[in-house]
């Protein structure tokens, strides 16, 4: 069952999602070469004791940090390491959740670190443009796969393959909710959206194939291939004016 939420609920949603998005910003800050993803991960740590938010990662289903660091051809759930120092050329996808007043916020962005291949900045661009095209297919008499097949085609139609294997969710109070939402579908297709749905949407896209796998670690995500990949995540009301950016600052 998708839950729908009430107005109060929402802004709770937003409130929690901006915590997300305003700590993204922080973090992004700190990317240069030398860093560790542990720095990053201790940052972390000590913004969301400050700010009186508890993690949304750390405990799900044993995952061991606050914050998910994947580097190039990570895909997602990089694991926070001190072995792990980034450097110029790199891309980095941070990954984290909150939960505020018992709602949970969710949000993605990849960045580069320093300067970066033309055809890494690419991949960065059309994976953030797919989500944004995404984003505006929230909008009641839609269906779930026209969020799906949007991705996919704008992903494809550039060259690049999109990850099966994980999916976008809906959130609420918990952190994955009904529907799934992959990023691959059929326009017209699925559960019609509703007014006070929410979505996470996250593209994850390959600038090769899209077979991934997962390490020895249990939870770090590569490509099969070992090309780069790209991930970008938003949380989406479904409102009868269209998509409500709930991670938007
Ligand atoms: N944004 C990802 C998701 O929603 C990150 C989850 S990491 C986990 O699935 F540790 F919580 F699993
Ligand atoms: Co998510």
């Amino acid at each position: 069952m998708i839950i729908c939420k009430s107005p109060v609920e929402i802004e709770k949603l937003r409130s929690s999602g901006r915590m997300v998005r305003q700590l993204l910003g922080e973090i992004r800050e700190q990317v240069h070469p030398g860093v560790t993803t542990l720095d990053l991960e201790k940052f972390v740590v000590k913004r969301l004791k400050e700010l009186g938010a508890r993690p949304a990662f750390k405990g799900y289903r044993g995952y061991p940090c606050c914050l998910c660091a994947s580097i190039n051809d990570e895909v997602i759930h990089g694991i926070p390491s001190d072995r792990r120092k980034l450097k110029e050329g790199d891309i980095l996808s941070l990954d984290m959740g909150v939960v505020l007043d018992g709602y949970v916020g969710d949000s993605a962005l990849t960045v580069p670190v320093g300067a970066i291949d033309e055809s890494a900045q690419r991949l960065l661009n059309v994976t953030e443009d797919a989500l944004e095209l995404a984003i505006d297919k929230v909008r009641l008499g839609n269906r779930l796969g026209d969020i799906s097949a949007s991705v996919q085609e704008y992903a494809e139609k550039n060259g690049f393959s999109v990850v099966r294997e994980f999916v976008g969710h809906g959130i609420g109070k918990a952190l994955h909710e009904e529907p799934q939402i992959p990023n691959f579908g059929q326009a017209g297709h699925g559960p019609l959206l509703k007014e006070g749905m929410v979505f996470a949407i996250e593209p994850m896209v390959n600038a090769g194939g899209a077979a991934v796998r997962v390490l020895d670690d249990n939870w770090t995500a590569v490509t099969v291939d070992g090309g780069l990949s790209a991930h970008f995540e938003h949380m989406v009301a479904v409102t009868r004016n269209g998509p409500d950016i709930l991670t938007r600052l």
